[in-house]
């Protein structure tokens, strides 16, 4: 969606994996701390994003949408000032139609969807500071055309509104009816492409609830031509540090969302992340690899159904590849610099991991763990003179 943000993915924070609609002002404050003191910030995450059941059931008497009173005693107003006085940005969800997805409402009369009052929701979004919008239909019923024209007329009322506000939508309650995914990027900045993910990594779903990471990866990766700046793939945010995962699967998880130009959207406590947490979520290889300017998503290069490697081409001219394990037990992953596009007779690779740098006539090759994910930049020619992107730390040198 061409509305002036949303030009790399969104990094940032939400509440729901963890927190459901267990969260109040106290707890979304103590967020938008964490993201500072844990130096999240200063690598990339910006929006503190608050899911479901932050809302009044009832609307004011002019039809206004107002934070559950409770829960927020302070305003939306307020959290969003106290988000932004952290150098943060501030997310909110709402649902176009009768009830949000957790139904939290559901013992209340009134009606707290949007639709009818979408512009009336959007200046309110704008007049309390919302940087993004989550948009969820949560329903069994409509048709594409419904969403399409539902998710449009938030679209134009978010526009109208005169805030740079990006906008996220998920269309999945109907995934199970519509079939191949829809291109959203005419509609929406970041569209979720499966039912909700889940802190498992395979559930054995294909398009069913709950999706466990390498399920949601089958889905997605297929869809990598509808990327670019300002429209994204969402594949739902991060279950990394969790612990429903060992270390090899999470930093999998984290790598493929990173090289599939996903949202780095981390769905964990961030108070308490132990230290592996934190080396996946701040590792800047794979931040600098998700937010390349280009806004490509890495395209499959092969998959033998256990063996699927990915390529995006980054604006210096490298490439990053990845080399992921789909199956239990280690085995060499292999592909060539002409297959990722990169022409010539000598090649640096840096191992997004473990920073180290090793040279190749071509071969592309790695000794991966099962469920593991080895993911280099590719860099052709020695002494490529912009081979060295600026926020990767520690800054990687050329080869002689
Ligand atoms: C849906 C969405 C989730 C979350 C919940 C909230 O299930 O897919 O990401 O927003 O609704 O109820």
């Amino acid at each position: 969606l061409e509305n002036g943000v949303a030009r790399t993915p969104p990094m940032g924070w939400n509440s729901w994996n963890t927190f459901g609609c267990n969260i109040n002002e106290g707890l979304i404050r103590q967020m938008a701390d964490a993201m500072v003191s844990s130096g999240m910030r200063d690598v990339g995450y910006e929006y503190v994003v608050v899911d479901d059941c932050w809302m009044n059931p009832n609307r004011d008497s002019a039809g206004n949408l107002q934070g559950d009173p409770g829960r927020f005693p302070s305003g939306m107003k307020a959290l969003g000032d106290y988000i932004h006085a952290r150098g943060l940005k501030f997310g909110i969800y709402q649902a176009p139609l009768d009830r949000t997805c957790a139904q939290y409402f559901g013992a209340y009369p009134g009606r707290t969807g949007a639709q009818g009052h979408e512009a009336q929701d959007a200046r309110q979004f704008a007049a309390w500071g919302v940087d993004y919008l989550k948009y969820d239909w949560c329903s069994p019923s409509g048709t594409i055309d419904d969403q399409v024209r539902t998710f449009a007329r938030m679209r134009d009322a978010l526009a109208a509104s005169g805030r740079p506000i990006v906008y996220s939508i998920n269309p999945n309650s109907i995934h199970d009816k519509t079939g191949p995914r829809r291109n959203w990027g005419d509609v929406a900045n970041i569209w979720r492409t499966t039912e909700d993910i889940t802190n498992a990594w395979d559930t054995g779903q294909t398009n069913g609830y709950p999706m466990g990471i390498q399920n949601i990866i089958n889905v997605t990766v297929p869809l990598a031509g509808y990327a670019r700046p300002g429209s994204f793939n969402d594949p739902d945010m991060m279950e990394v540090g969790r612990g429903g995962m060992t270390d090899t699967e999470m930093r999998s998880h984290f790598a493929m969302w990173a090289i599939m130009a996903s949202p780095l959207i981390a769905g964990n406590d961030l108070r308490n992340m132990n230290a592996a947490t934190q080396t996946i979520l701040k590792n800047q290889n794979l931040i600098a690899i998700n937010q390349d300017t280009l806004g490509l998503q890495g395209v499959q290069v092969s998959f033998d159904g256990t063996r699927r490697v990915l390529a995006k081409r980054l604006a210096n001219g490298d490439v990053a590849v990845a080399l992921f394990n789909q199956g239990t037990t280690t085995t060499t992953i292999s592909t060539t610099a002409s297959a990722i596009g990169l022409s010539g007779s000598s090649f640096t690779l840096r191992d997004a991991w473990t920073n180290a740098t090793s040279s190749t006539t071509g071969t592309i090759s790695a000794s991966v763990p099962g469920h593991g994910t080895t993911v280099y930049r590719v860099s052709a020619g020695p002494g490529n003179p912009t081979a060295t992107p600026t926020t990767v730390s520690p800054t990687p040198t050329t080869s002689p």
